[in-house]
């Protein structure tokens, strides 16, 4: 029986094996590991792909969110206890650095066609509290139109983009030529670029991206324990920095964020296209968005049945997420509210295998999907 892993690491990086290690040796040789060229080149290398003026690297995603409401809070453009909007269908990293700041999370609940707030959803329900949203390009699908935009820049809203899941997603803006991509949509944006990520590192790694120079410059700072110079510090700051092996690494892989977004986009269409099965819900499209597929994810109110279905027949899943921050231990009495839809998504999601198959594989695995009775 044939296996299909849902993610091998070393699969996703073998077609980079020689230069990774050619740039891992050039690191070494160095002798420069912290705040050196490569991460220089590699944030001018993001900034320019994304078209967003700066970049920042740090040390993962979660802190890229923490270090970009930081240096919003340093700036006075947000305080303790001001309201951000954010799906209630998000992964555990969009929420706790807002609950750390002393910020207060707003969940909204997400659409079930889309499984994603958009930005109008987050208009409609910010009110007077709210400053800032938070909205999250969860599996690689934009959280994007363009009325919500305007709503939200109209009421002064504060948007920062969790682009941790959608490096190289993209929307046709109606009207325009030319496509913008997700992160460059909102005053900033973090991005992840965990190992499993479309892009990612060989270790943990992230940034954040941003047209802001004076806050690009806060949040590198506040990445650099809170100061620009060796030793005077402006602000509280954390030891939160991408290193140089890491940027060395992505330095590699960047350039393939078209062409992995486009290997994905091939195996998810052949998953569109070959699964029938009436009991599964296949994921959105948008005629105006180009996709980043992080996640190809599928629904079925007889998840776990399904899953094991698969796992029998050599095909690994995941699940992504069983569980929503609002029901997390750490937020019980902490988030209030009702969320029905991210709570029925949280049971009936299921992730398939997208990184490192290819389209023969998504028939097959299609196959012994439309065999589930
Ligand atoms: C939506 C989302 N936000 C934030 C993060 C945090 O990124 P990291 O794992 O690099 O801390 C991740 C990834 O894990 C994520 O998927």
């Amino acid at each position: 029986m044939k296996e299909y892993p849902f993610q091998r690491l070393a699969d996703t990086n073998a077609r980079f094996a020689e230069r990774l290690k050619e740039a891992a040796c050039r690191v070494i040789d160095s002798g420069w590991y912290l705040m050196g060229p490569e991460t220089k080149a590699f944030e001018e290398e993001l900034a320019l792909f994304l078209g967003t003026g700066h970049a920042v690297g740090t040390a993962n995603g979660l802190e890229a969110i923490r270090l970009t409401f930081k240096a919003l809070m340093e700036l006075g453009r947000l305080k303790p206890g001001d309201g951000v909007l954010v799906p209630a269908n998000t992964f555990i990293a969009s929420v706790l650095p807002l609950t750390q700041l002393g910020l207060k999370p707003r969940p909204v609940d997400p659409d079930y066609s889309t499984m994603s707030v958009s930005l109008s959803m987050m208009a409609d329900a910010a009110d007077a509290d709210t400053r800032a949203a938070l909205p999250v390009h969860l599996y690689g699908f934009p959280a994007y139109d363009a009325e919500g935009l305007e709503r939200l820049k109209n009421a002064g809203i504060i948007i920062v983009e969790d682009n941790a899941q959608a490096i190289g997603a993209e929307i046709n803006v109606s009207g325009r030529d030319t496509s913008i991509r997700t992160g460059s949509i909102g005053d900033a944006a973090a991005i992840s670029f965990y190992p499993a990520k479309n892009i990612g590192a060989l270790g943990d790694a992230g940034a954040v991206v941003t047209s802001d120079p004076v806050l690009a410059e806060t949040v590198r700072q506040l990445s650099n324990y809170g100061g620009s110079r060796k030793y005077r510090y402006d602000f509280q700051g954390f030891n939160s920095r991408m290193d140089e092996m890491q940027a060395a690494m992505l330095r590699v892989k960047l350039p393939d964020t078209v062409a992995e977004r486009d290997r994905r986009e091939a195996s998810a269409q052949e998953y569109d296209r070959a699964i029938t099965n009436p009991l599964i819900t296949k994921p959105p499209r948008d005629r105006h968005f180009r996709q980043a597929w992080h996640q190809y994810v599928v629904r079925c109110s007889r998840r776990d049945e399904l899953a094991e279905h698969l796992r029998h027949n050599g095909v690994e899943t995941m699940i992504h997420y069983p569980l929503p921050p609002h029901r997390q231990r750490c937020y019980e009495g902490k988030i209030v509210g009702h969320f029905p839809v991210a709570d029925r998504l949280a049971d009936e999601v299921l992730s398939l295998p997208i990184a490192n198959i290819t389209p023969y594989d998504a028939k097959e695995i299609s196959s012994i999907i439309n065999r589930f009775k």
